[in-house]
């Protein structure tokens, strides 16, 4: 079995030991070697001269959950099932950092800080439970993670997708039909949506002010969800109360982007769920296996869809 690999650059030698610690019997190159037909091809954001010197027979696994990077190759085959990462160590660390959000938000720790700064002893009241819903703007591996993360603490959840769910202790809704129904229940917006064109610029200022007064937006899909201008008016004018953004339309964030020095956003640089190795290495060398028995897998990008 040949399999070429192409992981992200600084961690190159870690991912090729793991992969050939799982998968002895193979033969794994490490681009930019690469055998002209490799059966599998391990890829992270792959330049467009790799699908043109090596086609992959059997299957093109992405080396992450969103494939938006992968779709945008020109030279990608259509003809070779891609399969992204599901979870795979992500789903822990994005309830940790929505969690953090999330609470952060309820109790006004922003607020307390100011007082603090003003040296003020100033209790604030409890903010009613029931007014604070949580949305879920994509529930899917992710969504679904972070929501149930979230249960134990009784936030009304909310979640909206493409097509229906039920899930108990969540209201879903599905579709453009009911996008603005969701929004108007979000006092916090979480997003978990892929880059897709669907998706595209989805949070303009229609969208984010359909969301509550106050509402607090957490982006750790990816940044050009968001209409950046939008968001930045809409904190400025005191509709939203607070963005915490993990993806960004440029990346690094360029220097003198407003969200930098902005007081009602925090920002961390695209750290919110950092792709682990080992969790990735074995979800891959098992679905290779799966996938050598004949057998079906999940993960499968669905090209029309995007997702
Ligand atoms: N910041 C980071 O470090 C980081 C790390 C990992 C992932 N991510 C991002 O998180 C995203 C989600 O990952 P995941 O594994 O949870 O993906 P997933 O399992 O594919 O879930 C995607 C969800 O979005 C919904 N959706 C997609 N297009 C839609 C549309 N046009 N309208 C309404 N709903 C739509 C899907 O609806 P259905 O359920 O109906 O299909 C599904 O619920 C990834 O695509 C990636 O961009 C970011």
């Amino acid at each position: 079995m040949k399999i070429l690999l192409q992981s992200p650059r600084e961690r190159a030698l870690e991912w090729h030991a793991a992969l050939q610690a799982a998968l002895p019997e193979a033969t794994v190159a490490a681009w930019p070697d690469a055998p002209a037909s490799p059966d599998y091809a391990l890829v992270w954001k792959p330049p467009a001269e790799l699908f043109i010197r090596a086609r992959p027979t059997r299957a093109i696994f992405n080396l992450g959950a969103g494939v938006d990077g992968l779709m945008a190759v020109p030279t990608l085959p259509d003809d070779v099932p891609v399969i992204r990462l599901e979870d795979a160590g992500m789903a822990e660390q994005m309830a940790e950092y929505v969690t953090l959000a999330v609470l952060r938000a309820y109790r006004e720790i922003d607020a307390y800080a100011a007082q603090q700064r003003d040296g003020l002893w100033r209790p604030r009241p409890r903010i009613a439970k029931p007014s604070f819903g949580v949305g879920f703007l994509g529930f899917g591996v992710l969504g679904n993670a972070v929501a149930h993360a979230l249960l134990p603490f009784g936030f009304p959840l909310h979640a909206w997708s493409r097509t229906r769910k039920t899930t108990p202790g969540i209201v879903s809704y599905a579709g453009i039909a009911e996008l603005d129904e969701f929004l108007a229940k979000a006092r916090v917006l979480v997003c978990l949506l892929p880059a897709t064109p669907d998706t595209a610029s989805l949070l303009d200022r229609v969208a984010l002010e359909t969301l509550p007064a106050g509402a607090h937006v957490v982006n750790v899909a990816r940044g050009g969800i968001v209409v950046d201008e939008d968001l930045v008016a809409l904190l400025d004018n005191g509709h939203l109360a607070g963005a915490t953004l993990d993806v960004f339309r440029e990346e690094p964030l360029p220097p003198g982007h407003p969200f930098w020095h902005h007081p009602r956003v925090t920002l961390t640089p695209h750290a919110s769920a950092l792709t682990q190795v080992d969790d990735s290495v074995a979800q891959v060398a098992a679905k290779i296996r799966q996938l050598e028995r004949g057998e079906w897998v999940t993960g499968i990008v669905d090209r029309a869809r995007g997702y």
